[in-house]
């Protein structure tokens, strides 16, 4: 078996680099198309880590393809299929390295929040909650189990942080007075949407989606897209379902072998973090795949 290389990070020798985000690298194509690249970085506590695990944007990019075109009747997406990869990169070394990570995407106006939403108490909620018996500012019911099912879904959004930054979670009167009022009901209604029909899907499959967080943008009409990533591991948290109870944090499809091994030492997670050992970076790899073949196998 060969295993596949990691791609930590791409240097395309015909397209101009407009950005590099903790996780992608993003390519100007023209003014009104991309090319994103998802490599195999990792970012763990908001640090980019230097360990790639191998193949995880091929499965980051499978997935957000697979939920995209599964939940395109909700909302239109930023994909652009039709345009190939021989059309934009000319150099057949540079297509191998990109087979399977890259997409062509409209260029969007990406909007300052994070549409996250949550069906489970868990993560920053769980946290808030504990101490207030509020998340987001919503008033929920006591006595709610940690990992429990929420009596309703909610959708608490937060401003999309500057890099090495941390999200804050805002208000729907904060989110109003950053992208509108209707437009935020807009975002709200198609979030929710969006997780109502990935989690009962993801249910059958054995996996429950406990939260996730979306991205939109706008084109030059003002009309609204899905963009980034759609329910990948890096952007939801993934149960599996034969291994679901309360009163403890659930495992996890994602990064959370990193997490727990960094926990382990003595880091004050600023930059540089430490390096991963091989087994660490083995176990996260398998995670990642069993995610895709759970849902998309
Ligand atoms: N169609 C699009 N048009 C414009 N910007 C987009 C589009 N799709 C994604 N983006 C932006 O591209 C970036 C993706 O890079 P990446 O995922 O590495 O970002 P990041 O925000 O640095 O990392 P993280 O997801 O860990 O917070 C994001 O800033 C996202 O908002
Ligand atoms: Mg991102």
């Amino acid at each position: 078996m060969n295993a596949p290389e990691a791609v930590y990070e791409t240097s395309l020798k015909g397209l101009a680099l407009k950005t590099r985000g903790k996780v992608r690298d993003i390519y100007e194509i023209d003014d009104s198309l991309m090319l994103i690249v998802t490599t195999d970085r990792i970012s763990a506590f908001d640090v980019v880590l230097s360990d790639p695990i191998p193949g995880k944007g091929r499965v980051l990019t499978a997935l957000s393809n697979f939920w995209f075109d599964r939940l395109r009747g909700a909302v239109q997406n930023h994909l652009c299929p039709a345009i190939r990869l021989d059309h934009i990169v000319s150099d057949e070394s540079e297509r191998a390295q990109l087979r399977g990570r890259a997409i062509v995407v409209k260029k969007l106006r990406p909007l300052p929040i994070e549409a996250i939403v949550r069906g489970y108490l868990a993560g920053s909620a769980w946290k808030e909650y504990q101490t207030s018996g509020i998340v987001c500012g919503i008033k929920l019911p006591a006595h709610l189990p940690q990992a429990g099912k929420l009596p309703e879904t909610l959708f608490t959004p937060s401003t999309k942080a500057d890099i090495g930054d941390h999200d804050r979670s805002i208000s729907i009167e904060q989110t109003a007075a950053l992208i509108g009022k209707d437009l935020g009901e807009q975002i709200r209604a198609v979030s929710l949407e969006l997780y109502a029909r990935a989690a009962d899907y993801a249910r059958q499959r054995g996996i429950i989606i406990a939260d996730t967080k979306f991205e939109f943008g706008l084109d030059q009409a003002g009309a609204l897209y899905w963009i980034d990533e759609a329910l990948t591991p890096d952007s939801s948290r993934f149960w599996p379902a034969d291994q679901y109870r309360t009163g403890i944090s659930p495992p996890s499809f994602d990064k959370q072998f990193v997490r727990d091994y960094l926990e382990s030492l003595r880091w004050n997670k600023r930059p540089p973090a430490p390096r991963l050992p091989a087994a660490v970076i083995a176990k996260t790899a398998e995670k990642y795949r069993e995610a895709e073949r759970r849902l998309t196998g």
